[in-house]
């Protein structure tokens, strides 16, 4: 197969070819862009389409039992869609064949401001790639994973699968290629979390996580190139609340940073109503509500009782996808727990924000590539759009 986001990159290019030289930046900002009233967005919709929320209602009952390989492959991947994502741009693609799947960064997705070295991107693949490989363990496919396995940089995994009994030895005695978490060591009922995972923004009670219940969220890291790291301690929490503070100021202050979130905002990628969405963009958009976020967020860190990065040993592309998995994994254990989790990724989209993170954390070999803060929140959180497997199946 060739490159998968061609796909989208020659519609990306029809649409510029019409509407003459008009960039997507400049048409996405316009009042008519808004208003929903592109009479060119046909030719973007479909990378800029951020889904709605019927993938969440997924069935394991509806598994093709009797079906190809290929169908139970592609069934897979309606768990691998509902993984988090920044800004959930949802920046992937998947192929499937008889025994592989593969998963590709769709870069037509990617925050060139807010993660102009694609570390955010890698991690959100990661996610993705973890719920994969839940969903086939609970269905009984064995997996081998090869990250980047090929010359295409965007190619980030290629998932083997086998039925059960097949699998093969590389993967139970996790060597280079496949060192992820083997099947015996992810707990089952992290299936069901799948579906129930959500982003809760809201402000954490003070109850501090049992200690068993710590232990088993810090267990579920089983990688001995990702660490992770939980912070309880008041001052190290205010430093963090500190340290995010000063990105938000520092991003909200940049148009280019305000305009992208405004962009993600405006689809609906973060969920509620249509004229929300679009009021929310111009709000984010056009005023620098920068020093808002910056006191909001330094209250959410300095009240949470607890914070945890994921750390890793390299900074390179194949940590950023195994953090992204340890994320995932302890996302639906806290689920399972009922923690609620949310990601707090300003400090490290500020480079020398994100180095005075590690140096406050210590062990500084270690890159700090993922900050959440867990906790427990009354009232449920709406589940935020996907677009379907189908939409990110290619060829
Ligand atoms: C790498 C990464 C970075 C994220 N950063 C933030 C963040 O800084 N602030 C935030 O509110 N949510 C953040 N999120 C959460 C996403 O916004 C969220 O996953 C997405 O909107 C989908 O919602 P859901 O997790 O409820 O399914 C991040 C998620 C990932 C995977």
């Amino acid at each position: 197969m060739g490159d998968p986001t061609r796909v989208y990159e020659s519609e990306r290019t029809a649409g510029r070819t019409d509407r003459g030289e008009t960039d997507e930046r400049e048409l996405d900002t316009s009042l008519l862009d808004t208003l929903g009233l592109d009479a060119f967005g046909r030719f973007s919709r479909r990378y800029k389409w951020v889904g709605d929320k019927r993938p969440w209602r997924v069935s394991a009952a509806a598994f093709p039992e009797e079906g190809t390989p290929v169908e139970q492959a592609q069934f897979l991947v309606r768990y691998a869609v509902l993984a988090p994502s920044s800004h959930n741009t949802q920046q992937w693609l998947f192929t499937v064949s008889d025994d592989e799947i593969r998963l590709f960064a769709d870069t037509n997705r990617w925050l060139t401001v807010a993660d102009p070295d694609k570390r955010e991107l890698y991690v959100s693949l990661g996610a993705a790639l973890e719920n994969l490989l839940v969903a086939a363990e609970h269905f009984g496919i064995g997996h081998e994973v090869r990250y980047l396995p090929g010359s295409d940089s965007n190619h980030a995994a290629t998932v083997r699968l086998s039925s059960g009994s097949e699998r093969s030895d590389d993967e139970l005695a996790g060597d280079e290629r496949s060192a992820e978490a083997s099947t015996d060591r992810r707990d089952s009922r992290l299936f069901e979390a799948i579906p129930r995972r959500r982003t809760h923004r809201g402000r954490y009670q003070e109850r501090a996580i049992p200690r068993e219940d710590l232990r088993a969220l810090q267990e579920v890291c089983v990688e001995d190139d990702v660490t992770l790291q939980f912070v309880a301690d008041p001052v190290k929490m205010g430093t963090i609340a500190d340290l995010t503070a000063r990105a938000d100021r520092r991003q909200f202050a940049d148009p280019a940073y305000r305009r992208e979130l405004g962009r993600w905002i405006g689809r609906g990628a973060f969920g509620g109503s249509w004229l929300g969405s679009k009021v929310g963009k111009l709000l984010v958009t056009y005023l620098n509500v920068g020093r808002r976020q910056a006191r909001e967020d330094g209250q959410l860190l300095r009240s949470t009782p607890l914070v945890a990065v994921v750390r890793t040993k390299s900074d390179g592309r194949r940590a950023q996808i195994r953090a992204g998995q340890v994320f995932e994994r302890v996302s639906l254990l806290a689920t399972v727990l009922g923690v609620q989790t949310h990601p707090m990724s300003a400090v490290l989209e500020v480079p020398s924000l994100r180095r005075e993170l590690t140096d406050l954390l210590g062990r500084s070999e270690w890159s700090s590539q993922h900050l959440f803060r867990l906790g427990y929140a009354g009232g449920a959180s709406e589940p935020s759009p996907r677009r379907p497997a189908e939409a990110v199946l290619v060829d």
